[in-house]
């Protein structure tokens, strides 16, 4: 197959993990006589001082005419001025808004050899695994009305939390298809014990799940699903809710995996390309010192050839190379090892090629 895939290194270790990714996925091509064609653009903070935007046209047009986006990281302290009117971050939303991603899938599986890299005890997190589902497109971060006024005499500034029922509606129903292929348990998380958003939240959800008997829903308030993602986390499957409390979630389910760094994400749901990038952020504390994981960004290449590209064997390839390197005892600092970020895509990299080896 041929495809088209829009690279966005973006800021600080951006260019780094996604060189890694394409790296592997380069093998990939090779190993299955793909042909994948990367078109790098600007995003974030380089494109605000190249550019004067965080997304430049060119990068979403480039980005429309993919066959999928493969994402970096945004942002740094050198953009990270609070009254700035142009900020990184806004391109990353922009472009979820522009290609209409509305789910942003984020799968927590903590591998074997990894347990003791989690400060959750060990013994809780076998059987972890789970996949949220964040809504990506409304909530409380693209709400009208939002900004700055004086009132009295001084500042009052506003953001609104919005959601219409088919938002809702769309994103649940992407939980309940794909709870279906898994072990059929869809959480809907909301706090609808305070706000109006979650009340019609948890009703259209109710309504799907009415529909869905198949599938067992459980709604749990966004407090209580915090503390249980560290208490009893092998007790979710797929766990869906609104963009804040999911942006939120996911930093602390995580913390399961063993290392932000591990964590891939899809964002589907456009007409056009999906998006896929790891969960974590710039960490420009380490960025260009060549000590960043990977393995966050290569598993968000996995998730790119399973959900755009529909090579699920070229995914599980992936996916694979991933968990023997874990097993081998690669590990990136975040996880407590030595292993460099070109250690770890090498030896990835090379299981991918090996696998054909085995399978040919
Ligand atoms: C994420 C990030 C972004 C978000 C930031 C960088 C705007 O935290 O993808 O989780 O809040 O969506
Ligand atoms: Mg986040």
């Amino acid at each position: 197959m041929k495809a088209r895939i829009a690279v966005l290194a973006g800021d600080g270790v951006g260019p780094e993990v996604t060189e890694s990714a394409v790296e592997v996925l380069m093998a990939v091509a090779a190993r299955g006589r793909h042909t994948f064609t990367f078109i790098h653009h600007r995003i974030g903070g380089c494109a605000i001082d190249a550019e004067g935007t965080p997304l430049p046209q060119g990068t979403l047009e480039a980005c429309k005419s993919s066959d999928a986006v493969l994402l970096g990281a945004v942002g740094g302290p050198k953009w990270d001025d609070p009254t700035a009117a142009i900020r990184p971050e806004q391109g990353l939303l922009k472009i979820r808004k522009e290609l209409g991603l509305f789910a942003n899938l984020r799968p927590v599986k903590p591998h074997p050899a990894l347990l003791s890299a989690s400060p959750i005890r060990a013994e809780r997190l076998v059987g972890v695994d789970l996949m949220v589902i964040r809504e990506l497109t409304g909530g409380l971060y693209f709400g009208m009305p939002r900004g700055r006024e004086s009132v009295g005499g001084e500042i009052r500034a506003v953001d609104s939390m919005v959601y219409e029922e088919h938002e809702i509606r769309r994103v649940v129903e992407l939980a309940f298809r794909l709870a279906r292929d898994r072990r059929k348990k869809v959480t809907s998380v909301d706090k609808a014990n305070v706000l109006e958003t979650s009340r019609l939240w948890r009703q259209t959800a109710q309504s799907i799940g009415a529909a869905n008997p198949d599938v067992t829903l459980e709604h749990m308030l966004v407090d209580t699903a915090a503390m249980r993602l560290v208490s009893s986390p092998s007790a979710f499957d797929v766990l869906v809710t609104e963009n804040m409390f999911g942006d939120i979630l996911t930093d602390e389910a995580s913390v399961l995996a063993g290392s932000m760094g591990m964590l891939p994400s899809a964002s589907l749901g456009g007409p056009g390309p999906g998006l896929y990038e790891p969960i974590h952020g710039s960490a420009p504390d380490i960025a260009g010192k060549g000590i960043a994981n990977p393995i966050g960004t290569i598993l968000s290449a996995a998730m790119m050839l399973r959900y755009s590209l529909h090579l699920d064997a070229e995914a599980e390839a992936i996916e694979s190379a991933v968990d023997d390197a874990i097993t081998e005892g690669m590990r990136t600092a975040d996880l407590g090892g030595h292993d460099s970020l070109k250690d770890v895509t090498t030896r990835i990299t090379s299981l991918v090629h090996h696998d054909k080896e085995d399978h040919a």
